[in-house]
């Protein structure tokens, strides 16, 4: 029997993190966070100097990348280590994300990737959690999810939890930030964000995300997944 997949794909700041932290506690799945391995790739770039748009250079690094995911009971539910290192805090600012945007775009070094994620795939379940989760990497999921909310409130939600955070952040300068990003992501060449043909919509914006976890796991019976 195949394992059954969870692909959760949208933009950033539609709530993706937190929903499938939760299912995965939930349903007891596992849980892929695809954006997580772009930020270490991007991290990584970084730290050797590595120009984040040379193809050849990124590409190998990711064939080499050196990364773990280790459980944790904290809200992010795991850690994330870069060459024996626990980067978890590292790759969450804005400045890590748009560098994961960046290598992102590089189709080699997505191609470098796919493997790793795929071997996320494992009983009894995996909630998966990007950008092109429902469109290529698990193409034969039973049942995909593209999370949507307006512009504006995942820039205030952006702007929220790195306030939480302590870390300072203007509103504009991230709804900027944020619009940037989504534009790059959508646009690229290779494993654009976009839905997929048979991805369910769930809008977000002004809904609570207890409601939508609820709306994904009746999906989700109704498909006897769970
Ligand atoms: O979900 P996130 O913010 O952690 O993702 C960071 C960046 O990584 C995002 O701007 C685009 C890229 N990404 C991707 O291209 N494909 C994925 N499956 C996940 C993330």
């Amino acid at each position: 029997m195949t394992v059954p997949v969870l692909t959760i794909d949208g933009p950033g700041g539609a709530g993706k993190g937190t929903v499938c932290a939760r299912l995965a506690l939930e349903f007891e799945w596992h849980l892929l966070d695809s954006g997580a391995i772009y930020r270490l790739l991007g991290l990584k770039a970084r730290r050797e100097g590595v120009d984040l748009v040379d193809e050849e250079s990124v590409t190998s690094l990711a064939r080499e990348l050196a990364i773990q995911f280790t459980p944790t009971s904290g809200e992010d539910l795991v850690r994330a280590w870069l060459d024996g290192e626990d980067v978890s805090r590292a790759i969450r600012t804005e400045y890590a994300g748009r560098d994961a945007s960046l290598v992102a775009a590089i189709g080699p070094a997505r191609q470098a990737l796919l493997d790793r994620q795929r071997a996320f795939r494992a009983p009894p379940g995996l909630i998966a959690d990007g950008r092109d989760m429902g469109t290529v990497v698990f193409v034969d999921a039973p049942l995909k999810i593209f999370l949507t909310a307006s512009a504006d409130e995942r820039a205030r939600r952006r702007h929220k939890q790195l306030i939480d955070k302590g870390v300072g952040a203007s509103l504009a300068d991230l709804s900027a930030e944020i619009e940037e990003r989504d534009r790059r992501d959508r646009e690229r060449q290779v494993a654009p964000l976009r839905p997929a043909q048979d991805a369910v919509f769930i809008d977000t914006t002004g809904v609570p995300v207890d409601e939508v976890i609820r709306q994904v796991r009746l999906l989700a019976e109704s498909r006897q997944l769970v």
